[in-house]
């Protein structure tokens, strides 16, 4: 099996290692929900070694993940755990950060729901959730990019499309999570960030 690759991970992980810094800054333990290639968490645990990077997916994906993580090791990095979103309870608990990339889009809503529930209750009080995607704003995308790809995503699969900002976060509230900041982001996407009560 040859190495999975993203280029849009290629792309984007410096600017979004740039909002996260900050925000990470004093996070000891980073739960990534949805690693995908695993690309995102080797270069984020390699940029913030101050932080435990626990990579997560589905089964699937896992061996792609582990290449990554053979070729770039770092000892604040794990490898990936089997998370499905749905299942509950989760087997894990007790991070201060969570972070997880075009998921949203990409699962079907009852699983967008219960990845919202699953890190309300995995996050310690004070913990962070950034979640970074393309999102709509009062039913409009304004980007044509972001309308041609929500199109293409429903017409592949209608469970998937670009998500409501208010329906995902009001998500967040009922998991006990406010928002802090909603950045702009390159490619018509943002990376939204909340703090747990
Ligand atoms: C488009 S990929 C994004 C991967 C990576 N985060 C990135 O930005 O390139 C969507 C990811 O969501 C994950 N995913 C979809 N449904 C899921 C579920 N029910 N539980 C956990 N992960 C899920 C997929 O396995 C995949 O890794």
């Amino acid at each position: 099996m040859s190495k999975p690759f993203s280029q849009a991970c290629a792309n984007n992980q410096t600017i979004i290692l740039d909002v996260l810094i900050p925000i990470f800054e004093y996070k000891k333990y980073a739960l990534e929900v949805g690693s995908g290639t695993g690309q995102h968490g080797v270069f984020f645990a390699r940029n913030m070694p101050h932080l435990s990077w626990q990579l997560s997916d589905r089964a699937q994906n896992h061996a792609g993940i582990n290449l990554w993580v053979d070729d770039f090791p770092s000892p604040n990095l794990l490898p990936p755990i089997l998370l499905d979103v749905l299942q509950d309870p989760w087997p894990i608990s007790a991070y201060d950060a969570v972070y997880s990339s075009n998921t949203a889009h990409i699962m079907p809503w009852e699983a967008v729901v219960a990845m919202f529930s699953g890190i309300g209750k995995s996050l310690l009080s004070g913990g962070i959730f950034c979640l970074y995607g393309p999102m709509k704003y009062m039913g409009v995308l304004e980007a044509q990019s972001n309308v041609a790809f929500d199109t293409m995503l429903r017409q592949q699969n209608p469970c998937q499309g670009i998500r409501e900002f208010w329906n995902i976060n009001r998500l967040a509230t009922q998991a006990g999570l406010e928002l802090m900041q909603d950045n702009a982001m390159p490619a018509n996407n943002r990376l939204i960030v909340w703090q747990k009560n």
